[in-house]
C-alpha cells in the first residue's frame, strides 16, 4: 500500500485551480495588478500560481495556520504571514478570499470590518475578490462527490458535504473528505479532512457590507469555469441578468472595487 498523501496535497488536487484563478483575477482587475494578497491563504497555492505568471508579480499570503503556511518552501517573491487576516497591512492591487473563507467573519460586523480593513491595503485601481454559494441548494445538506485521477492508477474520491444548514441564522457546518483508491480497492480514507462553520453569507450581503466599508461599487462574476480558453486566458464580463446567467444553484465571485 502507498503511503497515505497528506491532506493539503489532496486539498489542492481536489479543491483548488489555481491555475485558472491567476488569469481570471488579472482579468476582472482589468489592469496590470503586480501585488497579490491572498487572505484565509491556507498552503498559499494561488500565491505560487500567482508569482510564476510574471517575473514582477509578488503575493502577500496569510494565514492563521502556521503548518499550513509553511507547506510549500520560501519564495522570495512571496511574503508569508502567520497572523489574522486583519491584522496585516501590507498594500497590494487585488485581494483574494478563495473558497468560501469569508464566511469566517460569523457577524456583520466583523464581515464590515474586515472589509475595511482589506480595502485599506488596495490603491485606487484595487478590487478585493471573494467567493460564495447560493441559490436553491445553498441550505439544504449532503454531499458532492467528484473522482480526481492520481498517479500509479489511483483515483482520490473528494466528499464535499454540506452536514450542518440553519437558514435562521445563515451558519453551515461544511466537510471535506477523501479516498483513496487502486483498482476498486480502498488505501487511505481521510475522513473529516477539513471541518469549517461558515457563515454563509449571500449575494446581497457581501455587497451591501462591501458598498459600507467603502467600496465604490461592487460586480457579480458567475460561470468562472467557461471563463478559461485553452491557452489560460480569461475573458469575464460581470453578470447583468441573474435569470440568464445564474444556474439554479450556483458559485459567484463578488467583487469590490475602490
Ligand atoms: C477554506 S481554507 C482556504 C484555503 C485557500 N485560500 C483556498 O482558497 O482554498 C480557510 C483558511 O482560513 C484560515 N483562517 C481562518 N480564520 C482566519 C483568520 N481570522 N485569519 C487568517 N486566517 C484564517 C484557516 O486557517 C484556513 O487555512
Amino acid at each position: 500500500m502507498s503511503d497515505a498523501p497528506d491532506r493539503h496535497a489532496l486539498y489542492e488536487l481536489c479543491v483548488q485551480s489555481v491555475e485558472h484563478l491567476a488569469p481570471l483575477i488579472r482579468a476582472i482587475h482589468r489592469g496590470d495588478p503586480k501585488t497579490l494578497g491572498e487572505d484565509f491563504a491556507g498552503t498559499a497555492a494561488l500565491s505560487y500560481r500567482w508569482v510564476e505568471s510574471s517575473p514582477e508579480a509578488r503575493a502577500i499570503a496569510v494565514d492563521l495556520d502556521e503548518e499550513a503556511l509553511r507547506y510549500h518552501g520560501a519564495h522570495d517573491r512571496i511574503d508569508r504571514r502567520v497572523s489574522d487576516v486583519r491584522e496585516i497591512n501590507a498594500p497590494c492591487d487585488a485581494l483574494f478570499v478563495g473558497n468560501f473563507s469569508i464566511g469566517y467573519l460569523h457577524t456583520r460586523a466583523e464581515l464590515v470590518g474586515y472589509l475595511r480593513h482589506a480595502r485599506s491595503r488596495l490603491g485606487e485601481t484595487g478590487v478585493f475578490l471573494c467567493d460564495t454559494y447560493g441559490g436553491e441548494s445553498a441550505f439544504t445538506l449532503g454531499g458532492v462527490h467528484r473522482p480526481h485521477p492520481m498517479p500509479e492508477g489511483r483515483i482520490c474520491r473528494y466528499t464535499w458535504e454540506q452536514q450542518s444548514a440553519d437558514p435562521t441564522t445563515g451558519m453551515v457546518t461544511n466537510v471535506i473528505h477523501f479516498r483513496i483508491e487502486r483498482a476498486g480497492v480502498i488505501e487511505h480514507e481521510l475522513f473529516d479532512a477539513f471541518v469549517y462553520e461558515w457563515r454563509l453569507w449571500s449575494v446581497p450581503e457581501l455587497r451591501d457590507a462591501m458598498m459600507e466599508a467603502g467600496f465604490a461599487s461592487t460586480q457579480v462574476y458567475a460561470k468562472l469555469a467557461d471563463a478559461i480558453d485553452d491557452e489560460g486566458n480569461a475573458y469575464v464580463e460581470p453578470v447583468t441578468d441573474a435569470e440568464e446567467e445564474l444556474e439554479d444553484s450556483f458559485i459567484v465571485l463578488v467583487v469590490g472595487r475602490v
